[in-house]
């Protein structure tokens, strides 16, 4: 780039660049094919799984039939490996024609058509990380226009293939081509994780004025390790990385991963547990035509996924990280309630975990707790009432407490749920 393309970017940045647009004031929900079917484009051999238009009908008619979009799972999002390897003549990206024949607007009606949205992916770079047309600074905003044209309501920039500099001028540039657009867009970054995810690298104030999300660390794998991994990186740096969190900008520790082979029961639980406590994109990356009862009750329990989208929007915390193991995460929500995460990373058997309100500096008075997972309701306890719980190795207790009085509220969290829990309590919780 010579000094005087430079130097416009540089003005055309300077100018105001948020992303004001009103979307994603609670974290989005969705689905993205990326974790669970990743870049395979054999549809000759593999019709079912191959990134293709069809993939993404089935889940959109899934999504729109099994319940899930009611829950407010809406987002439908194209990862890597749908684009043609070449753009067209006017220099627009192309889906793959063979794999995507009704082209994506097409798909987008269809998606439309069943209330829920499309999101695609785009990389600022030469390629994306599978090689497939990037966006480079000078073709951002003919993108931005495509993804526009087409009906796109959510746009992933990756950020494959470009040096901090194109970065740092390519995506504040995409955030202002697709404010342009005049289509409202959901914007998510992956700049953080292509400069270390933490400051002084990464402005996370800034970031919130022109992304809606952002992808901080590296991509969640099929296991525990993995998502145990990012639970530890994220809660290491809260101090960084929760203040920058708030309604219309998300900290995304990635892809849900509930649903497919590598997390056993309790650890799904503890990916849900963790997501709603982290304010996190509750994105689903599994197989929706195949999924079973355990993993669709997980993710679509209703106390859960309140606490996630909850509308204060305040990212929770690690309290407490126990020489047994135990952690305690903690979450602030709207009606004086809050939730409480408890977490063991052990690897031996059920641990009987002692502690109180009042030692997770709760203030005095009469509380109630609701048992997320196990459907049962601790009622009429203080602050200083002994606790015991029992928490199952790499798994988690989840509690969405509130003071007493608010248990007679109509339409609290706790009635709306208490009409719908299914599960049978599988914690002793004994007070
Ligand atoms: C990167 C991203 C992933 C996925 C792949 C696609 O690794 O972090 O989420 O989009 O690229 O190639």
């Amino acid at each position: 780039m010579g000094p005087f393309a430079l130097t416009q970017l540089l003005a055309l940045i300077s100018l105001t660049v948020a992303l004001d647009n009103g979307l994603l004031k609670t974290p989005p929900m969705g689905w993205m094919a990326w974790e669970r079917f990743r870049c395979d484009i054999d549809c000759k051999d593999d019709p079912e799984n191959c990134i293709s238009e069809n993939l993404f009908k089935d889940t959109a008619d899934r999504l729109a039939e099994d319940g899930w979009k009611d829950l407010g799972y809406e987002y439908v999002i194209i990862d890597d490996c749908w684009m043609s390897l070449l753009r067209d003549e006017h220099g627009r990206l192309q889906p793959d024609p063979s794999r995507f024949p009704g082209g994506i607007a097409h798909l987008a009606r269809h998606i439309h058509d069943r209330g829920l949205k499309l999101g695609i992916y785009a990389d600022m770079g030469t390629h994306t990380c599978m090689g497939f047309p990037g966006t480079t600074l000078d073709t951002i905003e003919i993108d931005a226009q495509t993804f526009a044209s087409w009906g796109v309501d959510y746009l992933k920039f990756d950020g494959c293939y470009s040096n901090p500099i194109e970065q740092m001028l390519g995506y504040p540039l995409m955030s202002k081509a697709l404010n342009a657009t005049g289509r409202p867009m959901a914007y998510s970054c992956s700049w953080p994780v292509y400069v270390g995810g933490l400051p002084p690298n990464v402005n996370y104030s800034y970031l919130g004025d022109i992304c809606h999300l952002w992808r901080n660390y590296y991509d969640i794998q099929d296991s525990w390790d993995s998502v145990q991994g990012i639970i530890e990186w994220f809660s290491n740096n809260q101090d960084d990385l929760q203040p920058a969190a708030g309604p219309g900008r998300w900290n995304d520790p990635d892809m849900l991963i509930i649903g497919n082979f590598g997390l056993s029961v309790d650890q799904a639980r503890s990916q849900m547990a963790l997501w709603a406590i982290m304010a996190a994109p509750l994105i689903m990356s599994n197989d929706l035509r195949n999924l079973d009862n355990i993993a669709r009750a997980i993710l679509q329990n209703k106390v859960a996924i309140a606490i996630n989208q909850d509308p204060m929007g305040i990212q929770g915390r690690r309290l407490l990280q126990e020489k047994n193991r135990i952690e305690v995460y903690w979450r602030p929500l709207s009606n004086s309630a809050s939730a409480l995460v408890f977490l063991s990373r052990r690897t031996d058997m059920p641990y009987l975990y002692h502690t109180s309100l009042a030692k997770l500096q709760y203030q005095a008075g009469t509380y109630e707790a609701y048992d997320v997972f196990s459907g049962s309701t601790v009622r009429g306890f203080n602050a200083t009432t002994e606790i015991k719980i029992s928490i199952n190795p790499s798994g988690v207790v989840m509690w969405y407490v509130y003071p007493e009085q608010q248990s007679k509220r109509t339409g609290s969290l706790h009635h709306q749920h208490k009409t719908f829990h299914n599960a049978k309590p599988e914690h002793s919780t004994v007070l």
